[in-house]
């Protein structure tokens, strides 16, 4: 069994994504163990997202991660990480195949609707940043 921070972006609560998003995990097999809403502050996000600082979309991936309320929440399952990148496509929206979350429900960056852990090691530092509990 393996867990994985998914978040549900700004853009999507905005667009009252959240039940079909979540809908697709469930869909899929995959355990929804935790979860919660929460506006992000500024320097919360750019703490969440500290590996990109200095790569020219930082500036805009922090104000949008910070523009509303997200949903967070802890995935488990066999292969969580890589079946959850699988299911949410390609970063780019426009490069996301059609039948993945990013390419049916998203036009362009940054809004992209969801995020995944995309490795063991992410996986457990963002869990911890939304659960310290876990
Ligand atoms: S990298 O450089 O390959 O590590 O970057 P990548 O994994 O593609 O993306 C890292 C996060 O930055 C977001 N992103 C962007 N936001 C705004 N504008 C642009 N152009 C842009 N490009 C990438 C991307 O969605 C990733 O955030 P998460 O939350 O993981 O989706």
């Amino acid at each position: 069994m393996e867990r994985t921070l998914v978040i549900i972006k700004p853009d999507a609560v905005r667009r009252k994504l959240i039940g079909r998003i979540i809908q697709r995990i469930e869909d899929k097999g995959l355990e929804i163990i935790a979860m919660k809403m929460l506006k992000l502050s500024r320097e919360e996000a750019e703490e969440f997202y500290k590996e990109h600082i200095g790569k020219e979309f930082y500036e805009s991936l922090v104000n949008f991660m910070s523009s509303g309320r997200i949903v967070a929440m802890v995935v488990e399952g066999e292969n969580a990480i890589s079946v959850i990148r699988k299911l949410i496509g390609k970063t780019d929206p426009y490069e996301a195949d059609p039948g993945t979350i990013r390419g049916d429900f998203a036009l362009k960056l940054p809004e992209n609707v969801i995020h995944a852990s995309d490795s063991k090691a992410s996986a457990e530092r963002e869990i911890k940043f939304f659960f310290k509990e876990l």
